[in-house]
């Protein structure tokens, strides 16, 4: 299993790009500039929350509508108690690295 390393430019402020990290789906969010990387499964009825809305540091799953803290993966509202997962990543230069463990 190996990294996953992006190019910032595609990952503008604002937006998500769901990626594949060792078989898992996880999803990759800019928040403001920051980044981060959570599982992209919903816990609820597995619904892809990369195709999702970001807004601010929320996550909401397209299919319900539970909402996620990208940055911890706690759940904020929804059907769900689960959490997702989160992964960490780096920022080298003008790339992110996702670190697959
Ligand atoms: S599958 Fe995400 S809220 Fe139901």
């Amino acid at each position: 299993m190996t990294d996953v390393v992006l190019d910032l430019a595609d990952l503008p402020p604002g937006t998500m790009k769901t990626i594949d990290l060792g078989g898992t789906e996880v999803v990759v969010a800019n928040v403001d500039g920051a980044c981060f990387a959570f599982g992209g499964i919903c816990p609820h009825e597995g619904g892809s929350l990369g195709d999702g809305e970001l807004r601010g540091a929320v996550v909401t799953c397209p299919w319900h509508g539970a909402r996620f803290d990208v940055r911890t993966g706690a759940v904020i509202d929804g059907y769900t108690p689960e959490p997702v997962p989160v992964f960490e990543v780096r920022t080298e230069g003008e790339q992110l690295r996702v670190i697959c463990r």
